[in-house]
């Protein structure tokens, strides 16, 4: 009744941003990631007959993860409560995808805890119902989650494995504070932007390229067409009512500085002030060299959530 899994943060390449059910959070778009191989959650999960309610760590949002055990055990046919224990490899909140790891590790945890086997899509399908973004850390490497039209066909599978494509995430730490407004609080304005349906409408010819761009390992397509979603997102973030705004000042500088495409690496930012630069495995060094002050990890295409 005890098991212990790891799983990966995913940085999103097209993102994902609105939702088409909030209760089962069916997103408005299709989406494709990377699992990184430096942040990642571990997670265990034991149920036990001696407890009398489930033991979450305080810094974790409580309800969330009780209605998350409560789908395993409902799953399970089960009424044990839990303790979880869990550890992440970065700081938590931060806009590097703590919700996809957290739930996708809690998700492979409490599922083998309570004795069920599940499919990779299955998983992924329970993972998306703790977090959107957490079925893309199911499976391996480079991941396309489609949206589907119903809780059982939407769910993300691996596009290419870890192994696929050497390419690296340099993620620049410019902030471990909590951000103040969650990715599930901010989507809930999507539809308020201007913006959002020429996003919505925009996007299956650029996955459709990135795509391409992915099977040909045509970098500079690739990077561009990340750096275009990733601008996309945001200007429908920030022209949202109330405005969401994820940038510092400390964010714009390193996009900008990024953008003078001095070196050949392109730039994407979640739901956080940190940002992604995505390089060749050939050109790490000059990128690391280049944003040295400042504390970072380096990701490589990692495999998706696995048991310990
Ligand atoms: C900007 O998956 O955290 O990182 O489904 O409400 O848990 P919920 O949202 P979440 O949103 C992630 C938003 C994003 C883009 C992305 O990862 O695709």
């Amino acid at each position: 009744m005890k098991a212990t899994a790891v799983a990966p943060a995913n940085i999103a390449l097209i993102k994902y941003w609105g939702k088409a059910d909030e209760k089962l959070r069916l997103p408005l778009n299709d989406s494709i990631s990377m699992n990184l191989s430096g942040a990642h959650t571990t997670t265990t999960v034991e149920f036990s007959d001696a407890l009398t309610a489930d033991e979450i760590p305080e810094a974790l949002e409580r309800e969330r993860i009780v209605a998350h055990l409560d789908r395993i055990r409902s799953a399970a046919g089960m009424r044990l409560y839990a303790t979880v224990t869990t550890r992440n490899s970065f700081p938590a909140a931060a806009g590097i995808a703590s919700s996809a790891s957290g739930f996708a590790a809690l998700t492979l945890a409490g599922v083998t805890a309570a004795g069920l086997t599940m499919s990779e899509k299955e998983l992924s399908i329970l993972a998306r119902m703790g977090s959107g973004s957490a079925c893309r850390s199911i499976p391996d490497g480079f991941v396309l989650w489609e949206k589907g039209n119903s809780s059982g066909t939407s769910f993300a599978r691996s596009l290419y494995p870890a192994s696929y494509w050497d390419i690296r995430d340099i993620l620049v730490i410019v902030s471990d504070e909590e951000k103040k407004i969650k990715s599930s609080a901010g989507m809930r304005g999507a539809t308020t932007s201007p913006r959002l349906a020429a996003r919505l409408s925009a996007l299956p010819a650029r996955i459709e390229k990135i795509r391409h761009a992915l099977q040909h390992k045509d970098f500079a397509a690739f990077g561009s067409l990340v750096e275009e979603d990733c601008l996309d997102m945001h200007a429908v973030m920030q022209s949202q009512n109330p405005p969401l705004n994820y940038w510092s000042d400390e964010t714009k500088k390193i996009m900008e500085d990024v953008k003078k495409r001095e070196l050949p690496a392109y730039v994407t930012v979640d739901a956080g002030p940190n940002v992604h630069i995505l390089c060749e495995a050939k050109d790490e060094a000059r990128v690391v060299k280049r944003y040295s002050q400042y504390t970072l990890i380096i990701n490589k295409p990692a495999h998706g959530a696995h048991l310990l």
